[in-house]
């Protein structure tokens, strides 16, 4: 398959690459087959380095530091929480939730994703395959044994490919970015909250309260987020029949919603089962966000791996 993208966010190649990102690895046991899938969603705690500058030499997921990139980031966030209502979100769950924009691989699409640059994306400018290999491998050196979550960390921003002219060209504040709940109060701790104020849902007597629409303890499942690549790629998992673990469908799901997992925001809209879910999204929230460093990855020597992980995980091709 090759699509031609012309899109001004699009960036070359960068040789400057040094070692910033070297987590210490701690030795494990590979355990007897049967034993490795019974311990599937048990967590086993590795040592973790993370890095105190971003690919741009600043800290990572500061939204004050001045720079040119703050202020793009900053408007990306006042059109975001102007614009992602509680209705607007159902209706792009809706219209995308059908898959019936195309057919292709994992793999087709990690390099149709490949030309875009996320906006709101503090921490790197590199190319989104750069970023899901950077994160898989990271995963993989520390988790061995996990292959699920080294596929998870592969196709985590796949959901990016609504940027593509193909799923209809969508603006980047409807793709990427921090993601929440709506039908209840925007909690302060999501970034740039101060935006919300234009937005029609913080006036309406329904949706403004604490719990708006949503009973204690109702479980994330039952909960509209605003729309975005987590959820859209969780849609093209379910819609496939994926065999990955639920825990898996969780991080691809959630792992944009910081005000959760970094904040812990909304924890009362979360059943048990979120709540161990959410164990394996702080493991792998490390290495997304810190693995945004420049260590380049030789995506050919690599490739065989994923693709016995795609061929294992998914069908051949998908409807996206
Ligand atoms: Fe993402
Ligand atoms: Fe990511």
């Amino acid at each position: 398959m090759t699509v031609i993208i012309h899109d001004p966010l699009f960036y070359g190649s960068d040789d400057e690459a040094d070692e910033l990102f070297l987590p210490e690895v701690v030795e494990e046991q590979a355990p007897p087959q049967e034993e490795e899938e019974k311990r599937e969603i048990a967590i086993v705690e590795v040592g973790f380095f993370a890095p105190e500058n971003n690919a741009f030499g600043n800290s990572f997921r500061n939204y004050q530091q001045e720079s040119l990139r703050r202020i793009i980031v900053e408007e990306f966030y006042r059109k975001n929480h102007t614009f992602q209502t509680y209705d607007f979100a159902m209706a792009k769950k809706e219209e995308h939730g059908r898959l019936n924009k195309g057919v292709m691989s994992i793999w087709e699409c990690c390099e149709l994703l490949n030309e875009y640059v996320d906006e709101s994306d503090l921490d790197s400018d590199e190319p989104p395959m750069e970023h899901l290999l950077q994160t898989a491998e990271a995963i993989r050196r520390d988790y061995p044994h996990q292959d699920w979550l080294h596929l998870t960390a592969l196709l985590h921003d796949l959901g990016k490919v609504l940027l593509h002219p193909a799923f209809g060209g969508e603006p980047q504040w409807c793709v990427v970015g921090d993601t929440f709940p709506l039908g209840c109060a925007f909690s302060e701790a999501i970034v740039h909250h101060k935006f919300f104020i234009q937005n029609p849902d913080s006036r309406n007597p329904e949706y403004n309260t604490k719990l708006g629409i949503y009973i204690d303890n109702c479980g994330l499942e039952n909960v509209t987020m605003s729309w975005g690549h987590d959820e859209y790629m969780y849609l093209v998992a379910k819609g496939n029949n994926t065999t990955l673990p639920p825990a898996a469908l969780f991080i691809i799901r959630y792992h944009s919603f910081y005000a959760l997992h970094q904040g812990g925001a909304y924890t009362y809209l979360m059943n048990n089962e979120d709540k161990e879910m959410l164990e394996w999204l702080h493991v792998f929230k490390k290495y997304d966000l810190y693995s945004k460093s420049r260590v380049r990855i030789n995506q050919e020597e690599v490739k065989p791996y994923y693709l016995s992980l795609i061929e294992k995980y998914f069908p051949a091709r998908l409807r996206w």
